[in-house]
């Protein structure tokens, strides 16, 4: 028997896009700031605002993917596109709310100082003749550049608030001012520290929004409504008392 001949090609249908996959959101993040954002053992970044922005995302049916970027120049990788969303425990700030625009606030925080057990501050005000350490470009560095002036050579700026606290545990400085919850956080896992912590009632209520490039509303509207699921379904609860407590 002859085969049957072979059938001829078909002709070329142009080939039907594949869907594109839905583009993960970059979402930038200092990593060293621990229970907000941090690296485990394995590389893998962790902490409250990830749990957070993932449940956000989750809620909104997209897709998230974290990027560890230093806190400083963090900004502008948001304004160059580079990044999508920022989350970072950044604290809302009128200035900063002329360069990017924020999400509804997440969290409720204000400053903190951590001074050596034996050290005899009492007040904000007993910084003034110290050296004190802060995160460079953040709201503890700008409480205490305005209390010691901008020129002043006691204050002593750090990339990450991990490395001011370091240095106060050397002695390098006598002080650090920073967000409540690293610095408690940093005590709680750091026995040897030696450190206490001092509140001050000057210090102002601070929040946390999330910060996206400015008039991106599309995304802003997403992420305020999935915080607003987030709160409404008991998910923010959850995450929140796994970091902080009932
Ligand atoms: N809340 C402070 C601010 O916005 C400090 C945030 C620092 N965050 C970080 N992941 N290093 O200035």
């Amino acid at each position: 028997e002859t085969p049957a001949p072979a059938p001829a090609p078909a002709a070329e249908a142009p080939a039907a896009p594949a869907p594109a996959p839905a583009k993960a959101l970059v979402v930038g993040t200092d990593a060293a700031y621990a229970p907000f954002e941090s690296q485990d053992a394995t590389g893998q970044i962790v902490g409250f605002d990830i749990d957070v922005v993932t449940a956000v995302a989750k809620s909104q049916g997209v897709e998230v993917k974290f990027v560890n970027t230093p806190w400083e120049g963090i900004f502008n990788t948001l304004a160059q596109g580079d990044r999508d969303l920022l989350v970072s425990a950044i604290t809302i700030t009128d200035e900063r709310k002329q360069t990017m625009d924020f999400s509804d606030a997440y969290f409720d925080a204000h400053q903190l100082i951590a001074v050596g057990e034996k050290s005899k501050v009492t007040k904000f005000d007993d910084l003034k003749k110290l050296k004190v350490g802060v995160q460079t470009g953040t709201t503890g560095d700008e409480v205490v550049t305005k209390m010691l002036g901008k020129d002043s050579t006691n204050i002593k700026r750090f990339e990450s608030t991990p490395l001011a606290l370091k240095e106060l545990e050397a002695g390098g400085v006598d002080a650090v001012v920073a967000d409540n919850g690293v610095i408690v956080n940093y005590v709680a896992n750091n026995a040897g520290s030696k450190f206490k912590t001092v509140n001050d009632p000057s210090f102002a209520p601070e929040q946390y929004g999330l910060a996206v490039r400015k008039g991106n509303a599309e995304l802003l509207a997403k992420l305020n409504k999935g915080l607003a699921a987030i709160k409404a379904d008991g998910t923010y609860d959850k995450i929140y008392a796994q970091y902080f407590g009932a």
